[in-house]
């Protein structure tokens, strides 16, 4: 019999090795299934594992922290539990379960099942195979509904007819697998895909649930040729009817973001929130708020937004000629990383790239060598005076006006002779 764990990286068999050991121990059944058996076949480096075991999985989830330092949470309404380990891996454990739809679109029910059960509920062939980690069956594949074949043939499908009703979600999946993996939707799926989404399947599941997938799609590496496939099977339709999207437009920004994802200023960027803003920005006021109030959008996303709707006035400002650094510090200070981001894939001058790129390397991090404590000394009172003058030699250093530590208490005595008060310079 086949092993099919005989190729992956000794990291990853090594922690799996240690979880089948451990459910040995246990006398559990244990098996990596679902997205990290087809990443472990086609050899994608994939930090989520999700185990299917037979018995209890508290106990087997607090054995492998304790072994492998660590961090167990133990979801008992869900009887599931999870392992963070210090080396990035998550690890979720299940009990096998059978699912079922009571209607379309709903949350399944949910009961114990065995293990071809479990791999019964999932959305595609590809996705629906588990591996046995533990030693005496260690390596072997159970596969029984065709994956291993649809994943060489690079198809996506799926399990049964009404797959995509019961979950509508899956048609968003099917897109980001396809488009991902590089692999075609079959053709009866596909069919039976477009009819789920001629008959409005993707409005019978609650709004937070198909805006959670897109932006799964929004956060892959290069989800910008997703957009075209979204938008031409009619799947961006619950976003906002009427949102329309200017293909040449997308493009253009997309290859602006894909350059700029490459430099290391951007790298901790969310830029699954810049596509989206990429996507909307540009749209009706009424459409753009649609979308801001028919999802859920954390403080930061609203924020990010909002602020770059003025992108047309905001890059008008940042192209003046003169501008000195420590003006285009006052325009992009305010503003979010992901703002910033979004304007420097809009810029088209070189001139406010660079003004911008030099905000982000340099300016955006100068800090005074004074604090509140010398302006005390030099008979500055604490308060919004003493912050405006802090600022105000901010942006004297900024401009590289001041540079040591003396050059700022002269130029703050030098501000306080200018307005005429002992008390503070302003
Ligand atoms: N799954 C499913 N239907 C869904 C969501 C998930 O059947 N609507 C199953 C699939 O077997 C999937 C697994 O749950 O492989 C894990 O889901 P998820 O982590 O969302 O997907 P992955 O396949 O692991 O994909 P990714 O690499 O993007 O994490």
């Amino acid at each position: 019999m086949r092993n099919y764990l005989s190729k992956i990286d000794k990291k990853t068999s090594d922690l799996i090795r240690m979880i089948g050991q451990e459910a040995d121990r246990k006398g559990i059944s244990a098996y990596v299934v679902g997205g990290i058996v087809r990443d472990i076949l086609i050899k994608e480096k994939n930090f989520d594992l999700d185990i299917v075991v037979d018995g209890d999985t508290a106990l087997l989830a607090e054995a492998l922290a304790k072994q492998g330092k660590g961090r167990v949470t133990l979801h008992k309404s869900f009887g599931t539990a999870s392992v963070k380990m210090p080396e990035g891996w998550h690890i979720d454990f299940a009990a096998a379960r059978k699912e079922q739809y009571v209607r379309p679109g709903a949350l399944p029910t949910v009961q114990a099942g065995s293990l071809e059960d479990d791999l019964f509920r999932r959305d595609f062939t590809i996705n629906a195979m588990a591996i046995a980690i533990n030693p005496r069956l260690w390596g072997q594949l159970i596969d029984r509904f065709g994956g291993l074949k649809d994943l060489w043939a690079k198809k996506i499908r799926i399990l049964h007819d009404q797959s995509f009703i019961d979950d509508p979600t899956r048609i968003l999946r099917a897109v980001r697998f396809e488009q991902r993996l590089g692999f075609s939707i079959e053709r009866k799926t596909l069919v039976l895909m477009k009819a789920a989404i001629g008959q409005e399947a993707l409005r019978t599941i609650n709004p937070s649930r198909y805006f959670s997938e897109l932006k799964k799609i929004f956060s892959e590496a290069d989800p910008g040729r997703y957009l075209k496939r979204l938008s031409d099977l009619g799947i961006l339709k619950p976003l906002h009817s009427q949102l329309s999207i200017d293909l040449n437009d997308w493009n253009r920004f997309c290859r602006n973001i894909r350059a700029l994802r490459c430099q290391a200023l951007y790298r901790n960027m969310d830029f699954g929130l810049v596509y989206f803003i990429g996507l909307i920005a540009k749209s009706p006021m009424a459409v753009r708020e649609g979308i801001l109030e028919r999802f859920h959008w954390t403080k930061t996303e609203r924020e990010s937004i909002r602020q770059s709707l003025g992108v047309r006035d905001i890059l008008g400002q940042l192209s003046a000629r003169g501008l000195t650094p420590s003006q285009v510090y006052k325009i992009l200070r305010p503003m979010t990383g992901e703002t910033v981001l979004y304007l420097r894939a809009r810029a088209l001058r070189p001139e406010i790239c660079r003004r911008i790129d030099r905000f982000l390397v340099k300016d955006k991090g100068v800090k005074l060598y004074i604090t509140g404590e010398d302006l005390k000394r030099v008979g500055i009172v604490a308060g919004i005076n003493m912050g405006k003058a802090l600022q105000e030699i901010l942006y004297l250093k900024i401009d590289q006006r001041v540079c040591t530590k003396k050059d700022e208490l002269n130029a703050v005595l030098s501000l306080q002779k200018q307005t005429g008060d002992r008390k503070a310079p302003y």
